[in-house]
């Protein structure tokens, strides 16, 4: 079952084709990562899934029905560029997005509540938004997409202009809502949080999708490595394979060594060990989703535009 699907969907902005044949899904209570670097399409995919844009081609279906305004109330949707009522207090607006979304206003206002306690803010809930930090802020907007408990929450960038205690804050918050069943779909350029976070994930690059799976998949394009520091010149010794140079501290130097079916860490360590290879420490380790981006990308997430 899926609460979210696409099909074949192009979205061209005169000659320029933002998203390409797009095919996607998510299942409820799956948290879905949405990346690429600048101008891969994720915000015109979320905008169009949102119904605040329409395709040029192509089918997308939420919760079961084209996208549209009723299942607003469904929904909750964090924009990339964000904005509140500067002169609203915070538990106003929380509680006017709540009625919005058909709340009734006390029990809106309630679960406003809740969310500014649960966000450190709640000493804060009549200030109005203009006398808020950005990142204080920001809280509040995130609040503003959570307060009908959507079984579908779609933030884009949530990551952006929060410091890490608040990041991990929004993480935590992401995992409580697939708990309870939602299906979260989010877009970033910051693969950690997507390592950590997602059940499956998506990777756009100028529109085309390149990836769609879980993280072992994922992992499975790229062959693991091992990091190792060692006191010797493994370029020198035969039997080794390919090993990086990754850098030097005094007579030690660290090296990463792919790895291949012939040459499993095991292999490797007896290797090094015949050969009387002194070593500092020694770990096997997955392609970080990072790698695994440049892999199937050729350019850094943070990099240019695409
Ligand atoms: N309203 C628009 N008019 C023209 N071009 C647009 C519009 N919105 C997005 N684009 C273009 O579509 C591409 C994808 O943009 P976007 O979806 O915002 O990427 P991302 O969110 O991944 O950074 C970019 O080349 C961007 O310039
Ligand atoms: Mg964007």
């Amino acid at each position: 079952m899926s609460i979210l699907s696409m099909q074949g969907v192009t979205k061209r902005f005169g000659d320029i084709t933002a998203v390409d044949r797009l095919d996607m899904h998510v299942a409820p209570g799956e948290i879905f990562g949405f990346l690429g670097g600048n101008g891969a399409g994720k915000t015109t995919s979320l905008r169009m899934i949102l119904d605040i844009i329409r395709p040029t081609e192509g089918r997308i279906a939420v919760l079961g029905e084209a996208p549209g305004q009723e299942h607003a109330d469904r929904i909750g949707f964090l924009p990339e560029e964000r904005g509140l009522y500067p002169s609203m207090k915070a538990i106003d607006t929380i509680t006017y997005f709540g009625r919005l979304k058909g709340m009734d206003a006390a029990t809106a206002r309630a679960e406003g509540m809740a969310l500014l306690e649960r966000f450190d803010l709640a000493e804060r809930a009549t200030s109005p938004i203009a006398d808020m930090s950005k990142g204080m802020a920001q809280k509040v907007q995130l609040a503003t997409a959570l307060v009908n408990r959507p079984d579908l929450l779609i933030l884009d960038e949530p990551f952006s202009g929060l410091d890490p205690v608040n990041q991990q804050l929004l993480e935590a918050e992401i995992v409580r809502a697939a708990r309870r069943g939602a299906a979260v779909v989010f877009s970033t350029h910051i693969m950690q949080h997507a390592e950590r976070l997602c059940d499956r994930l998506l990777i756009l690059r100028r529109g085309v999708k390149k990836f769609e799976g879980d993280l072992a998949a994922a992992q499975g394009l790229v062959p693991p490595t091992v990091r190792l520091t060692a006191r010797a010149d493994l370029a020198a010794r035969p039997g080794i394979a390919a090993a990086r140079i990754l850098g030097r501290d005094g007579d030690w130097t660290r090296y990463e060594v792919d790895l291949s079916p012939d040459n499993d860490p095991g292999t490797l360590l007896e290797t090094l060990t015949r050969e009387g290879v002194l070593l500092r420490d020694f770990e096997a380790r997955h392609a970080a989703l990072h790698d695994i981006f440049v892999h199937l990308v050729g350019s850094e997430p943070q990099g240019e535009a695409a």
